[in-house]
């Protein structure tokens, strides 16, 4: 019976009252792919806060199911062996290391970090990196260094909601790129923004982008990097999800064609092994300087602990292990959620197909509210991203972003079952 429980949970087998249990009809075939987004090239305010923090507050709530949170769940993280590492830098922490740390950062923690990018092909030097809080002041001090108030910035089209909220409070625009969910950002349509507007910087989710998961093939990055030196216009690449790859390598970053310094690369460990530390990094390439100094003058330091704790775990705690580990259950992860979804939501949904990450962005059928399934939705204990949060002209009306990063199989797929009878009730 427990088995049959848990067949039915994933939405294989049906109980038919007083028949017994019977395997469900297979959705034909693997669900369709959405296809690239046609925003048009000009440059718009963004106007996203109000609608981000109404869905975000729902996430707070504990007992909600949270399909919308950007966060995989904390279950996944070694909790016990970073507290140990903590544990152990605390006591060899030294009175000197608040000013040893000042930017650019903890040496040892930058040269660990220095010593992971070989793996991707990439020469980078301990004096390279400047360590931050996490990859959202990487992203901020980058934008703040490279554009001012008023300024274009050429962005994905859909992008990761927080980039929108930076750009938003900086008084800076955007012009919204065609994006494919498959291999990324559109590099016609970004050169016909090059030609006709005064694009300052462009930022770039080079790898398993947010929300679409798309993954840019090497020769595109260089070409990426290539068109933008050409222009002189930095790059700001988010590079947050690098480490959670399904394939049997680490993909490249664009970073890694950079000739002229116009790349500033932003890293963390928020999502592959400890969001609470809030460390990240930023390679800033030819901009080193200035993102200190505003480093500097914005938070002075990132705290000391946590950057001698990480930089502990990392010579000691098994971090690859723990990725291989972690890459497993979310490839896994993806497996079940896209055969729910598959299973579960209206006939004509599109799906993505990452190849790595936690995201899984849904096309509905065009009638079907994501806000409006939002609301429904939370009254019944689920979070879900809706796709207008994705676009400074809230466009993706239709689209969802699902996070895998929590399954679990019995109330996700409980969640899904229920998202897909209030998507039912919306066609109506
Ligand atoms: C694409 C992307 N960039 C940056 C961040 C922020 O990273 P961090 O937590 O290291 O600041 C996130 C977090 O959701 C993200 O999804």
């Amino acid at each position: 019976m427990h088995a049959y429980a848990r067949l039915e949970d994933f939405g294989l087998i049906e109980a038919r009252p007083k028949s017994g249990y019977y395997v469900r009809a297979r959705p034909p075939g693997p669900a369709a792919e959405p296809v690239v987004s046609s925003p048009p090239t000009v440059s718009t305010e963004v106007n996203v806060a109000d609608l981000v923090f109404d869905v975000l507050e729902a996430l707070k709530r504990p007992e909600i199911v949270p399909l919308g949170s950007a966060f995989p769940s904390p279950e996944h993280f070694p909790i016990e062996k970073l507290n140990k590492a903590a544990a152990d830098a605390a006591r060899r922490l030294s009175a000197w290391s608040s000013v040893r740390d000042l930017p650019p950062g903890n040496s040892e923690l930058r040269r660990l970090i220095a010593l992971r990018y070989a793996e991707s092909g990439m020469d980078v030097a301990p004096e390279d990196i400047v360590i931050t809080c996490g990859a959202m002041e990487a992203i901020n001090l980058s934008l703040n260094t490279v554009a001012r108030p008023g300024d274009i910035i050429a962005i994905e089209s859909p992008t990761f909601y927080s980039t929108l909220l930076s750009i938003e409070r900086m008084g800076m625009k955007v012009v919204e790129i065609a994006t494919s969910p498959r291999d990324g950002i559109d590099l016609g349509s970004l050169q016909n923004a090059l030609d006709t507007l005064d694009v300052r910087a462009c930022i770039v989710m080079s790898n398993f982008q947010n929300p679409l998961g798309a993954s840019m093939p090497d020769e595109k990055k260089r070409e990426l990097v290539a068109m933008l030196a050409k222009t002189n216009v930095p790059l700001i690449e988010d590079d947050v999800y690098a480490e959670l790859y399904f394939g049997k390598t680490k993909p490249r970053p664009a970073k890694s064609f950079d000739r002229s310094g116009l790349v500033l690369h932003c890293g963390s460990f928020a999502k592959n092994l400890a969001p609470g530390s809030r460390i990240g990094w930023v390679l800033p390439g030819r901009f080193k300087s200035e993102v200190e100094r505003l480093k500097f003058i914005a938070t002075i330091s990132t705290a000391s602990l946590p950057q001698a704790a990480l930089a502990e775990y990392l010579k000691h705690g098994g971090y690859e292990r723990h990725l291989r580990g972690l890459r497993l259950r979310l490839s896994a992860a993806l497996t079940a959620m896209t055969q729910a979804v598959t299973t579960f939501f209206p006939a004509g949904c599109r799906l993505t197909r990452p190849q790595g990450g936690y995201m899984l962005w849904v096309e509905m059928p065009e009638t079907i509210d994501t806000l409006k399934l939002h609301r429904l939705a939370l009254a019944e204990g689920i979070s879900i991203a809706p796709g207008p949060l994705f676009s400074a002209k809230r466009r993706y009306q239709n689209f969802v972003r699902l996070n895998y990063g929590h399954f679990d199989a019995k109330s996700t797929v409980n969640a899904v079952r229920t998202l897909g009878r209030l998507s039912a009730g919306l066609m109506r």
